[in-house]
């Protein structure tokens, strides 16, 4: 296996491994040590099943099965399905996930630690991919916070809200998603995470923050938490931080859902096909009794 890191301190492409045959433990770890250095690995040319995609996954901790959606792999619950292709006039996958600034699951107790990818359709348009995936190094955004704000918000917390990118998606995105019941809303309530977090691979700090989910400083009053956390998102997205994965059939891309923010560029139209298959891999394994 042979790891290229990016310019820039962020992104890496790791070639010379074939991601449908099972791999040592040696080889796992040295991709997650990767991953968390990097903050984001594509691995070029692979061809997966469900199944295989699902076996890779796993082996990085607990995968998320998403009970409400209908976009799952039907044998793999664990294997979601995100494109805009109708079949028969239906959709045959979540059409626009994750298009806007976000983190997955900031909003859950247990917070994601990786999404894995495989490209199986990419939109092009006159030789370039469209659809593409921006990143934003969080390490290097806690490290850029001035020293003043890094010792205010120590020891802090966030609270995450899952509503917000919704009702942002329906507000801002034209998304045709109606608004969250009582009961879904109950089944996903608020939950507080810690500012800054000590990313459990590199053992340095991490902004954990998202314009998507991040509602409130809770150690704050409201006129101050708002003015923070508009100068933090603010802050995060700054260009200096930014990279951007150029999507090629056949990648698998594995992003850190702790060291870094991203979102998904909706720059297709509905006859440009996308077609993604995606695991979602839980932290559980790194903080099982942090909260
Ligand atoms: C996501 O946020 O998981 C979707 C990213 C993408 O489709 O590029």
């Amino acid at each position: 296996m042979r790891i290229e890191p990016k310019i820039g301190g962020m992104g890496a492409t790791i070639y010379d491994i074939d991601l449908s045959q099972p791999l040592t433990e040696e080889r796992y770890r040295a991709i997650e040590q990767a991953l968390g250095r990097y903050g984001v690995i594509s691995f070029p040319k692979q061809a997966l099943t469900a199944k295989q995609l699902r076996d890779y996954a796993e082996n990085f901790g607990t995968l998320e099965i998403n009970v409400a959606n209908m976009f799952h792999d039907p044998e793999y619950p664990e294997v979601m399905i995100l494109s805009n292709i109708k079949e028969d006039g239906k959709p045959i996958g979540l059409s626009d996930a994750g298009q806007d600034w976000h983190t997955d699951m900031s909003y859950s107790k247990t917070i994601a630690f990786s999404n894995i990818l495989y490209g199986i359709k990419i939109p092009m348009r006159d030789g370039e991919p469209l659809g593409n995936t921006e990143f934003c190094n969080m390490h290097a955004a806690y490290e850029g916070l001035p020293e003043t704000l890094q010792l205010e918000l120590e020891g802090m917390t966030i609270t995450h809200d899952f509503n917000k990118f919704w009702e942002m998606m329906r507000r801002e995105k034209g998304s045709t998603r109606p608004p969250l019941t009582e009961e879904q809303r109950k089944r996903k309530p608020p939950v507080s995470h810690p500012v800054f977090l000590t990313h459990p691979i590199t053992g340095r700090k991490v902004l954990y923050a998202n314009p998507g989910y991040s509602m409130r400083i809770n150690e704050l009053s409201e006129a101050r938490s708002n003015e923070v956390l508009e100068f933090l998102f603010q802050h995060q997205l700054q260009e200096k931080y930014q990279y951007r994965h150029r999507w090629a059939q056949g990648d698998v891309l594995m992003w850190d859902n702790m060291g870094t923010i991203h979102n998904a560029v909706a720059d297709y139209g509905p006859d440009e096909h996308r077609l993604i298959k995606r695991c979602q891999v839980m932290a559980d394994k790194y903080f099982p009794d942090l909260y």
